[in-house]
């Protein structure tokens, strides 16, 4: 099957910093769809991107396997995730083979290098969900399976209940939200952890502390934010963009090094908070995370008349 030690040159697996055959930096391809996210696919398969991440729930699945198949880049030489959508119903055992199945179209692909669960769901028995997941492997249509948006908890459920090791939780980590609890556990358990958002959906790029350090090294507020993750062990990353040049942008992370002192810094950030509801509704809790309904946005300055 797929040999992913034939990564492109500025491509190269960071050796040191996880055992996984998983380009480091990858592609996302969020909130983006038809041909402008085949446009986008194919320019990061230019850029020599090789790992291309996308989703059921993204509905941009054709356009994906479309730009993978009509570039020069060989299936073998990608690799690809997807993911299974959250809902109830998908993640009950037979529903779970027939919607890999319909990944497999969609990509127009005979495997998926990664198949995640895309969310935690309270209402439906894992282990049915993961004994599918299993099955995909030794059917040969999954090469590794995975998770996002795990907590450590339901990590070490999902753990339990596979046979095959879960390759990655794909989860928010970004400069402005750290994950030190998550990230221990995956480097402890040999889990890659893939952060997604690691521009913070493009706030990191206009930051003064990554601007002030990326200028020692000729580099910009984003390429300093994809450095720091990549720099961190077991830690891959997958920015997404639809402009090309800031599609290369991001991948030129790999000839400049942060030293012990910068990478600390990056961590220390604080970054705007935003207040939400959980996925219930109800009481308001003030997050750093950028995922669910948002009720409002502040500067750290303005917290205290919140808190
Ligand atoms: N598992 C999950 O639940 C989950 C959730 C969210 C995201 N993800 C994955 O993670 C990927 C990345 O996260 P994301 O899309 O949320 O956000 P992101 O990669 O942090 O940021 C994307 C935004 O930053 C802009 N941008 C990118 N590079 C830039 C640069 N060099 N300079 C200035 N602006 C730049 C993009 O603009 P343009 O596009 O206009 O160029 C876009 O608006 C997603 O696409 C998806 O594949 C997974």
């Amino acid at each position: 099957m797929s040999d992913h030690r034939l990564v492109s040159q500025n491509q190269q697996r960071i050796e040191a910093t996880t055992s996984a055959e998983i380009p480091p930096v990858g592609f996302g391809t969020y909130q983006t769809g038809g041909y402008k996210c085949y446009n986008a696919v194919a320019k990061a398969l230019e850029a020599g991107y090789r790992h291309i991440d996308t989703a059921m729930a993204y509905d941009n699945e054709a356009a994906v396997g479309r730009a993978i198949d009509q570039s020069s880049v060989s299936r073998e030489d990608v690799f690809l995730t997807t993911k299974i959508k959250g809902y109830t119903e998908l993640l009950e055992h037979d529903r779970l083979l027939e919607a890999a199945d319909g990944c497999l179209e969609r990509l127009d692909t005979d495997y998926i290098d990664l198949l995640l669960i895309h969310w935690w769901n309270p209402d439906v028995d894992m282990e049915e969900t993961f004994a599918a997941m299993d099955e995909l492997v030794d059917a040969g249509k999954v090469d590794h399976i995975g998770v996002s948006n795990f907590s450590v908890d339901q990590l070490k459920q999902a753990m339990e209940f596979t046979d095959a090791p879960i390759f990655t939780n794909q989860i928010e980590y970004h400069p402005y939200w750290s994950q030190p609890e998550l990230l221990s556990f995956c480097q402890e358990n040999d889990i890659v952890l893939t952060a997604y958002s690691p521009l913070a959906e493009g706030r990191t790029v206009d930051d003064g502390t990554l601007g002030e350090i990326g200028s020692r090294y000729g580099k910009t507020p984003a390429q300093v934010s994809i450095r720091w993750l990549i720099q961190q062990e077991n830690v891959v990353t997958i920015p997404k963009s639809v402009t090309p040049e800031y599609i290369r942008e991001n991948i030129r992370v790999f000839d400049f090094e942060l030293t012990d002192a910068e990478m600390r810094r990056i961590t220390e950030l604080e970054g705007p908070f935003w207040y939400r509801q959980n996925r219930q509704g109800g009481e308001i809790h003030k997050v750093r995370g950028l995922v669910g309904p948002v009720v409002d946005r502040v500067t750290p300055d303005r917290l205290v008349s919140f808190a």
